[in-house]
């Protein structure tokens, strides 16, 4: 049984090929929309999500299966205590196949020791989100066709949006990606990020605490929203909360060729008036969510011979 617990349990060649399959369901969605008729896909979400959610229910659906689930603990018997190893040991009886959001770091793997079906990681605390990863790498090949010698900058919140530890992962696998980290000291990527994840991949990476200098570099801008939820106090949060605002103004030195991502949901680091720049692409990656979680479902289900 194959679950997907972090971006690292795919090999290269294993992206690539959900990556193609993604731009085939693209392509052809009717050879695909009965492919999963009479499977059941739950979400179990143990945190506040629209887009993930979501588009795992609409990527089921539209693959012909069905979807049941929970969008909160207090809803589901884990708020009378049930542990998530029950939990999901009771769930893999009701489903073929789990997407599960949690708070506590870790929480899916430890699920996934317990379940009798795949297990895919939508989100743990402020660890890892490989799915918004995949979606997030298959927007940069829609919209650069390589994940060679690319300048991504990540901006906001590095130390506690696990998006961004999940796409320093993916993207540091690749040859000639440069990374610019754009955060305030306080907000700077985890230092196991550092010691485990760049160093190693001998990937170029620099930090600054401002992202004007380094615009004009930048082939990716990968916009993230400081996480209030992870703050220890309020205090600290209203501190950074408009560390960045990207705005038209900032803009004016990007390349022609910039892609603009968020993972979203945004508050307040980007303004509206940038989304009627045509490179902003944060809308368009929230519809290759549902994609590439098609191609994600089908894959895990194929290996796990359950389809
Ligand atoms: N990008 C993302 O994870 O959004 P949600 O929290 O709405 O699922």
């Amino acid at each position: 049984m194959r679950h997907l617990l972090d971006t690292t349990d795919l090999s290269l060649a294993e992206i690539d090929e959900m990556i193609e399959l993604a731009l085939d369901i693209i392509e052809n969605p009717k050879k695909y929309a009965h492919i999963c008729d009479g499977k059941k896909l739950a979400t179990l979400f143990f945190e506040p999500s629209t887009r993930t959610r979501l588009s795992f229910e609409a990527a089921m659906m539209e693959l012909g299966g069905n979807v049941l689930g929970f969008s909160e603990a207090a809803s589901s018997s884990a708020s009378k205590g049930e542990s998530v190893e029950d939990t999901v040991r009771m769930v893999s009886c009701y489903a073929d196949i789990i997407a599960m959001r949690h708070p506590l770091e870790g929480a899916p793997r430890v699920a996934s020791a317990k379940a009798l079906v795949p297990i895919i990681n939508a989100g743990d605390g402020g660890h890892a989100h490989p799915t918004q990863t995949l979606t997030d790498l298959l927007t940069i090949y829609r919209e650069k066709g390589t994940f060679d010698n690319i300048t991504v900058g990540l901006c906001g919140d590095l130390k506690f949006g696990r998006t961004v530890h999940s796409l320093i992962k993916a993207m540091s696998r690749y040859s000639g990606v440069k990374f610019v980290l754009i955060s305030p000291k306080e907000l700077s990527v985890p230092e196991y990020i550092k010691t485990d994840v760049l160093d190693p991949s001998g990937a170029d990476y620099i930090e600054v605490e401002t992202m004007d200098a380094v615009m004009p570099e930048l082939d990716i801008l990968y916009m993230t929203r400081i996480q209030r939820e992870r703050f220890f106090s309020e205090e600290e949060y209203l501190k950074h909360k408009d560390a960045f605002i990207l705005d038209t103004d900032k803009l004016q030195n990007a390349k022609k060729t910039l892609t603009i991502m968020h993972p979203l949901p945004r508050v307040n680091e980007i303004t509206t008036a940038v989304d009627d720049d045509p490179r902003a692409k944060y809308f368009v990656q929230a519809l290759n969510g549902k994609y590439i979680r098609m191609a994600l479902i089908i894959t895990l289900l194929k290996w796990g011979e359950l389809l």
